[in-house]
């Protein structure tokens, strides 16, 4: 009995002590990265923003669903094995309105669950896009019983006076049909996947903004256009003036600076000031829905942004989107969204990634051109701006090139992300994208200085004698050891020399093929000769993505 008492006292102190040290690792926030279920979340370490998924960093190697992928479940099981191919590991995929909540109130996770399950059968992760209110600023995705009923559920007029098909942001009744629908999905979202973790994140909507008039003229709007512009938007300009986005710092200033008044004698009367009103209306929207959606169960949200071009002015372009001249607007209106992304289609994809990069906005490019030079810009994305993420739109479409590029893209990308999100603090990366008018860049890691061409700079490439433009290629530099360096990408020549000059000159010790598995670098043919220009550069030539190892030593 003595025996019975003694083991049951010492089983409670070891319960007791256990209990101890969870209520302290608890309260110090650790036990929040090391359980299993908890939610992705975004956090900023240093310099960098990253995604954590079950308490360790995630590298999202995606692509996104073509836009009606997502809506047969049997046509979706076939696309699977090209994603896997490809080496994906997060798939961006559509959640439609019409389809969660066919029946006012009564909603259907039938074609959500299937999706789900069936990225977990192929070892993927998930980003949902909420195609609720407005889709390239349509509303084509509303359930069938908010289109027909348009005077509960009021859509936006032209300045003609035409109504559109789309909902207007300025009615609480549209607003809170989406929020209860948002909020069904990410209820159910948590009831299914808080453990497992399959979905990452959720695009709140799709590329919003108006076109083809650059404000919403409905009566509701016009009401609220003449109104007072609210006192958040003047603390806004007047708090943040010296840093504010030039194009808007300029429309309030030529207007006088105003501290109050209606948003046409703030911001003037241009087009452009019709830009901003609508970009604080449709971004108080979205973070509403957000907002919702995030007290049920907290995953990072992101809005994408379709680009504009110099040449097109506000409605020719989606009016009111978070775009470079009106983030300003859409961060202060959208607490609750945690990113603002571009959609990459134009050829400027190095300017668009430098523009969408910025404090407090960390890049994720949820579209992008798929062609041949896709798989260049995913290393560069994450290689020179830390992007949490790189996903081409109808990936499933990839032909034959680019499914072999992207997969190489994303096979080394996959090997290497455990050493580039652990050093992401470190100035350990230098990326390049080079054409004809830009062949060369120079980046500096640690003591060397690294010079990318193109390829077709150096005279006995193949390329070298073709008239018209380059293709675009590209790649990145990362550091294993201080004199070692692998080099990935393709249609790139590396250089080196000393960061500082010092009298001494940096030779190439020796140059390795080979390949990454499970991290550990398994070397093939030693390059040199003609393959390393006798000592005097590393070249990855045109054919694919490509890796190679490079130890540098110095000499006087
Ligand atoms: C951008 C949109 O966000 C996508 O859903 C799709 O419509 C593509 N454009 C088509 O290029």
């Amino acid at each position: 009995m003595q025996i019975i008492k003694n083991v049951f006292a010492r089983l409670l102190q070891y319960i007791s002590i256990s209990c101890i040290i969870c209520t302290l690792l608890s309260a110090s926030g650790y036990s929040q990265n090391i359980q299993e279920g908890s939610v992705p979340k975004l956090v900023k370490q240093g310099i960098s923003t990253q995604l954590i998924v079950k308490g360790k960093p995630f590298l999202m190697l995606a692509g996104e669903l073509g836009n009606s992928n997502a809506s047969s479940l049997d046509y979706l099981k076939l696309l699977w094995p090209k994603l896997s191919k490809m080496n994906l590991n997060t798939v961006l995929a559509p959640v439609y309105w019409e389809f969660i909540e066919p029946t006012e109130g009564k909603f259907d996770f039938a074609l959500v669950d299937g999706l789900i399950e069936q990225a977990r059968n192929n070892q993927m992760h998930l980003v949902l896009l909420w195609f609720g209110s407005w889709k390239n600023s349509m509303s084509c995705y509303t359930p069938l019983w908010v289109k027909k009923n348009q005077s509960r559920f009021p859509r936006i007029k032209t300045k003609a006076g035409i109504t559109r098909e789309i909902l207007s942001p300025f009615s609480e009744e549209n607003l809170k049909a989406d929020i209860r629908a948002f909020s069904a999905l990410m209820k159910h979202i948590k009831d299914i996947d808080e453990k497992e973790n399959t979905v990452l994140m959720v695009q709140v909507e799709n590329e919003i903004g108006l076109k083809p008039d650059a404000r919403d003229y409905s009566t509701l709007a016009e009401k609220v256009y003449q109104n007072e512009v609210p006192a958040e938007v003047i603390k806004l300009l007047k708090t943040k003036r010296e840093s504010l986005n030039p194009a808007l710092r300029k429309l309030w200033e030529d207007a006088g600076a105003k501290e109050s008044g209606s948003w046409a004698e703030v911001l003037g009367t241009g087009l452009y000031a019709e830009d901003m009103f609508m970009a604080w209306y449709y971004a108080r929207y979205i973070n509403k829905v957000a907002e919702a959606g995030k007290a049920i169960y907290p995953l990072p949200m992101y809005v994408n942004a379709e680009l504009n071009r110099p040449e097109r002015k506000p409605g020719e372009y989606s009016s009111g989107a978070p775009l470079p001249h009106s983030m300003d607007i859409w961060k202060h209106a959208t607490p609750s969204i945690d990113i603002m992304s571009p959609d990459i289609y134009d050829p400027d994809f190095i300017g668009w990634t430098q523009k969408y990069d910025q404090p407090g906005n960390p890049l994720f490019i949820p579209e992008a051109t798929l062609n041949p030079q896709t798989a260049v810009n995913a290393i560069y994305a994450i290689a020179q701006h830390k992007a949490l993420g790189f996903s081409p739109f109808a990936i499933e479409n990839a032909d034959s090139t680019c499914s072999a590029l992207m997969a190489g893209s994303y096979q080394l990308l996959n090997q290497l992300k455990d050493l580039i999100l652990s050093k992401q603090n470190e100035n350990i990366m230098a990326a390049a994208l080079l054409d004809k008018d830009n062949p060369r860049k120079q980046a500096k890691i640690g003591k060397y200085m690294f010079e990318f061409a193109h390829d077709y700079t150096f005279k006995w490439s193949a390329g070298a004698k073709k008239t018209g433009p380059w293709p675009v290629t590209g790649g990145m530099v990362i550091q294993i050891a201080p004199d070692e360096f692998y080099v990935v990408g393709n249609g790139i020549i590396v250089t080196f020399s000393p960061a500082q000059a010092n009298g001494e000159l940096v030779g190439i010790g020796y140059v390795e093929e080979g390949k990454l598995i499970n991290g550990r670098w398994i070397p093939g043919r030693r390059l040199n000769g003609d393959e390393d220009h006798q000592g005097q550069h590393v070249r990855i030539v045109e054919s694919g993505i490509d890796i190679q190892r490079v130890k540098l030593y110095n000499y006087q």
